[in-house]
């Protein structure tokens, strides 16, 4: 069975033997910075607007990049090669690298990098024909702060926790809430409601990680002559909408039908979702070539 290859360094190895050391801020403090794409026939999909998100989120916590764009693209292509056939989630993971154990990050000064592709791991076909549930709550995580906001930082164990708490309430994803009790994103996704014909999502703002899947579904709605307003969505707007669903690269879109035990819409996924999911496929088939 493939069960994948990394790529630490530009050195591609099996999965099994891949090892970083302990002495790795990453592994240390959440010192990273993270993007999480899959393939299609083989092919990533919006592997560029990944790449550069991955600067931005290096740059906004001072990581220098390691090596080119051009290079990483290389090193991507060289990780999937080695691991064959099939379809791969690929993770790519940039760290300030080793150091002293202080907090003074000027004492890294070698920043590592680590390509996962492992078998990609869809959610169940069921999750879409019937939808999903999720579950609000409060989380405090470090990209909410100023300083870290918008970054893609690896630490996500304040979406770990919410998760897991969403899951002992019986809900397959948790939605983040704001300060002033707004609707954010989801634990790893972005959110979208639909109300009579119109379909919102939270305004990119502190707290929300702006998804490549979301922006696709933005532009594959504009290309259907639906149009996506970005506005403040509040938990009633939420529990009141006629459909909902939810983004991300590895998801795509994800119909939700119950909000904290409350019926969303008729309670089974809604034929705007399912118009958004198809555009999503058919722009993801133009990109990478794939019969999706
Ligand atoms: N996460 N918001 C958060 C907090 C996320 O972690 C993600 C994705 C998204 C959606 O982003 P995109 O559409 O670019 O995948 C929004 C990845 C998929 C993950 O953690 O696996």
């Amino acid at each position: 069975m493939a069960t994948g290859k990394v790529s630490i360094d530009g050195r591609v190895v099996d999965s099994g033997e891949a090892r970083v050391s302990v002495f790795d801020r990453g592994f240390l403090y959440g010192d990273s910075v993270f993007e999480v794409f899959r393939t299609y026939s083989g092919v990533p999909f919006a592997q560029r607007e990944h790449l550069e998100r991955l600067q931005r989120s290096a740059d906004r916590l001072m990581i220098p990049m390691p090596v080119s764009m051009e290079t990483l693209s290389s090193e991507v292509a060289a990780t999937l090669a080695a691991a064959g056939e099939g379809e791969w989630y690929v993770r790519i993971v940039v760290t300030r690298g080793t150091g002293p154990l202080t907090y003074d990050l000027s004492t890294a000064t070698a920043p590592l990098r680590v390509i996962i592709a492992a078998p990609v791991s869809v959610p169940p076909a069921e999750h879409y024909e019937r939808g999903i549930a999720v579950s609000l709550l409060h989380a405090s995580r470090p990209t909410d702060d100023e300083r870290a906001s918008g970054a893609k930082a690896s630490n996500y164990l304040a979406n770990l926790l919410a998760v897991h708490e969403a899951k002992q309430k019986g809900a397959q994803e948790a939605l983040v809430l704001g300060r002033r009790g707004q609707i954010l994103e989801g634990a790893s996704s972005n959110v979208f409601i639909v109300k009579d014909g119109k379909v919102r999502t939270p305004e990119p703002q502190p707290g929300i990680l702006v998804g490549i899947t979301r922006a696709t579904v933005i532009a594959a709605a504009a290309a259907a002559g639906i149009e996506v307003e970005e506005g403040e969505v509040r938990p009633e707007d939420l529990y009141g909408a006629d459909e909902a669903f939810l983004t991300s690269s590895i998801r795509e879109v994800m119909p939700v039908v119950a909000a904290d035990g409350r019926t969303i819409g008729s309670g089974a996924p809604g034929s705007l979702t399912k118009r958004l999911h198809e555009g999503y496929l058919r722009a993801v088939a133009q990109a990478t070539g794939s019969g999706v």
